[in-house]
C-alpha cells in the first residue's frame, strides 16, 4: 500500500483539553499544529446553525433543554466553558458562521450535521458556499437521509459518511450514495479494509478513536486521517 499522508483532525478540537467545540478548543488544536477540525452542527429554534454536539444544552453548558428549544440569543447567553474548568469560564455556544470566520484559511473544517430538524443540509451548505471556501470543508453526517439531501441539494460539497458498522456491500452503498470519504469506527479499521476501500477509489478517515492504542491501530492500517481528542498526540507519533 502506498503511503499517504495522514490528516490530523482535531475532535470538536483538542477536546481532552479545553471545551469541546469551542473557539478555546479549536484554538488550541491550531496551536499544536492540526490543520483540520471537526465540529457537530444543530439548528436553533429561529434557525440559526449552531456548534454543538449532544441535542441537549445540558452537558456542555450552564443551560438545560433541547438546542432546537432555544433561540440563538439564548443559546449565546450560556457559559460553554466552565463546565469543563473554570479557567474555561466564557467561553461561548458559537455559530457555523463565526467558526468560518475566524479560521478562514488556517483550516479545514469537517462540520458534522448532527440533528435530525428538516433542511438542516441545505441550510449548512447554504452558509458554507456564503462563506466562499467550499473546498476547505468536508460535510459528514451519520445520517444516510442528510447525506442524500446534501448530495442533491449541493453535490460540489466534499462529504464523509459516518459509519458504524461495516457491511458487504459498503464500496456499492458509498458509491450510491455520492460520497468520497467512508468513515469506519476506528475499532473496525484493519489493513485489508483500508486496502478494499482504497481500491474502490474512497479516501479512508477513521472515527471513535478514543484511546492512543486504537489511534496507533488506525495509523498502522494506513488510514487517511482520523478524528482525535488528543491531536498533539497523533502529530507527534506522524512525527517519528
Ligand atoms: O468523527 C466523527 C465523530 O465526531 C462522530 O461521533 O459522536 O463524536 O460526533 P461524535
Ligand atoms: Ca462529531
Amino acid at each position: 500500500m502506498s503511503a499517504r499522508p495522514c490528516l490530523v483532525i482535531a475532535h470538536r478540537g483538542a477536546s481532552s483539553y479545553a471545551p469541546e467545540n469551542t473557539f478555546a478548543a479549536f484554538d488550541l488544536a491550531l496551536a499544536m499544529g492540526a490543520h483540520h477540525l471537526e465540529l457537530d452542527v444543530q439548528m436553533t429554534r429561529d434557525e440559526h446553525l449552531v456548534v454543538i454536539h449532544d441535542d441537549l444544552v445540558d452537558r456542555t453548558s450552564d443551560g438545560n433543554g433541547p438546542v432546537n428549544s432555544h433561540t440563538l440569543a439564548q443559546l449565546q447567553a450560556l457559559d460553554a466553558g466552565a463546565w469543563f474548568d473554570a479557567k474555561f469560564a466564557g467561553e461561548r455556544i458559537l455559530t457555523l458562521q463565526a467558526l468560518l470566520e475566524r479560521y478562514r484559511g488556517r483550516a479545514h473544517l469537517h462540520v458534522e450535521i448532527k440533528g435530525k430538524t428538516e433542511g438542516l443540509s441545505e441550510r449548512t451548505a447554504d452558509i458554507i458556499r456564503r462563506a466562499g471556501w467550499p473546498q476547505a470543508v468536508t460535510i459528514t453526517s451519520f445520517q444516510k437521509d442528510k447525506l442524500q439531501a446534501l448530495r442533491a441539494y449541493a453535490p460540489e460539497l466534499p462529504a464523509g459518511w459516518l459509519l458504524r458498522n461495516i457491511d458487504d456491500d459498503i464500496t456499492g452503498a458509498a458509491t450510491r450514495l455520492g460520497i468520497g470519504q467512508p468513515c469506519p469506527k476506528a475499532e473496525w479499521v484493519t489493513p485489508e479494509l483500508v486496502t478494499r476501500l482504497r481500491e474502490a477509489g474512497f479516501n479512508v478517515r477513521a472515527w471513535g478513536v478514543s484511546n492512543v492504542d486504537l489511534m496507533l491501530r488506525c495509523v498502522q492500517a494506513g488510514v487517511d486521517g482520523m478524528t482525535v481528542n488528543f491531536p498533539d498526540k497523533l502529530i507527534a507519533r506522524l512525527g517519528k
